[in-house]
């Protein structure tokens, strides 16, 4: 069967280019379906080539099968292909321990490498479970500087091809950009028609790093998701006139910001679906209607804020961004 070949966009790093539309693999609650590895199978069949995982997420092992499977099965050429992320989690958040958690990930994904690999929050909690909600009681203060030198020196150790970040905000971008001697290549936060994220996108723009969209259709059904996305009626009418259904609206929206989009689906129709938005575009009416949707993060990390913990509200922790 012929498979879509998504465009790509090259990293501020000698990481290899990034394909701009990705499959995400966070189901809730996490390793909840038993036919994970088929449902990736699946993916790669129809041409996804970006897999997003986490350690958080228990993905890594169905995809680390299912990357092994493709490559024996001659659905994909070889391992250079693909392009896959993994993520730290914030019980992993501790200097000492950030290369011993990544070399446990590219065990469980049978990888010597990743192509990124990402600080999933600048959250720290003790060392313990893979569990969100953390428990507030765990909260301890991010260090940026020893959590960054060890991401760095996974990077040069060759057991990433790039670093990055994930939900962090302009003022911890700062932060990070002036201890850093590698830049992160990545952020990675929510990005979808009701949160736009303007301010962040132009500020990475300008610093070089590049942004990847979560929850681009607001991840429903989700801990972390909101309905507000698939319900609201200004993009239920732009896709009705379109002729695409409303998930389209919202990726082909986020692809043309310039921002590559994590979609998770593991309903093959719908993955079809998801990758079906390369060959239009939407109209300057349709774009500006999309603009002045009404603004509201989804995930607000409120499961990161405790009175007694290093982020007091969200606005600390989003450092008023929100
Ligand atoms: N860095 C972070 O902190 C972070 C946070 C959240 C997400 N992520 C990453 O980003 C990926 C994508 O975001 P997400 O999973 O949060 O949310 P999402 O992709 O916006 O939404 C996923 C939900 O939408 C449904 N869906 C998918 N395609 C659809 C379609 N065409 N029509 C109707 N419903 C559809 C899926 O159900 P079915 O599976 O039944 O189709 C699933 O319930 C994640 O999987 C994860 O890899 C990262």
């Amino acid at each position: 069967m012929a498979h879509i070949t998504t465009p790509n966009a090259q990293l501020n790093t000698n990481g290899k280019a990034i394909p701009l539309l990705g499959f995400g693999t966070a189901e809730y609650p996490f390793g909840s379906s038993d036919n994970v590895k088929e449902c990736l199978l699946d993916a790669i069949r129809l041409g996804y080539r970006h897999f997003d995982s986490a350690a958080l997420y228990r993905s890594e092992q169905p995809l680390g099968e299912a990357l092994a499977e493709a490559l024996e099965l001659g659905l994909v050429n070889s391992r250079e292909e693909l392009f896959i992320t993994t993520k730290l989690w914030c019980s992993d958040a501790h200097g000492d321990r950030v290369v011993p958690a990544l070399r446990t990930s590219l065990k469980n994904l049978g990888l010597e490498f990743v192509d990124l690999y990402l600080v999933h929050w600048p959250v720290c909690v003790k060392a313990g479970e893979y569990e969100l909600p953390v428990k507030k009681e765990d909260l301890l203060p991010f260090d940026y500087e020893s959590v960054w030198k060890a991401m760095e020196e996974c990077q040069k150790l060759g057991l990433a091809k790039s670093i990055g970040v994930s939900n962090f905000s302009c003022k911890k971008l700062e932060k990070l950009l002036s201890i850093s001697e590698i830049p992160p290549a990545v952020n990675q936060v929510e990005v979808n028609p009701l949160w736009q994220q303007q301010k962040l996108r132009e500020f990475c723009k300008e610093k070089g790093i590049h942004i990847t969209a979560y929850s681009p259709l607001g991840a429903k059904g989700t801990l972390w998701g909101t309905d507000r996305v698939m319900e609201s009626k200004v993009l239920q009418e732009i896709a009705k006139a379109k002729g695409k259904t409303l998930a389209q609206v919202c990726l082909r929206w986020a692809h043309e910001q310039g921002v590559s989009v994590l979609v998770k689906s593991f309903n093959s129709e719908r993955m079809k679906e998801n990758l079906d938005i390369f060959d239009w575009s939407l109209s300057p009416d349709e774009l500006n209607g999309i603009s002045q949707l009404p603004q509201k993060k989804g995930f607000l990390g409120v499961e990161f804020v405790s009175p007694d913990g290093p982020y007091k509200s969200t606005e600390e922790l989003w450092d008023g961004e929100i």
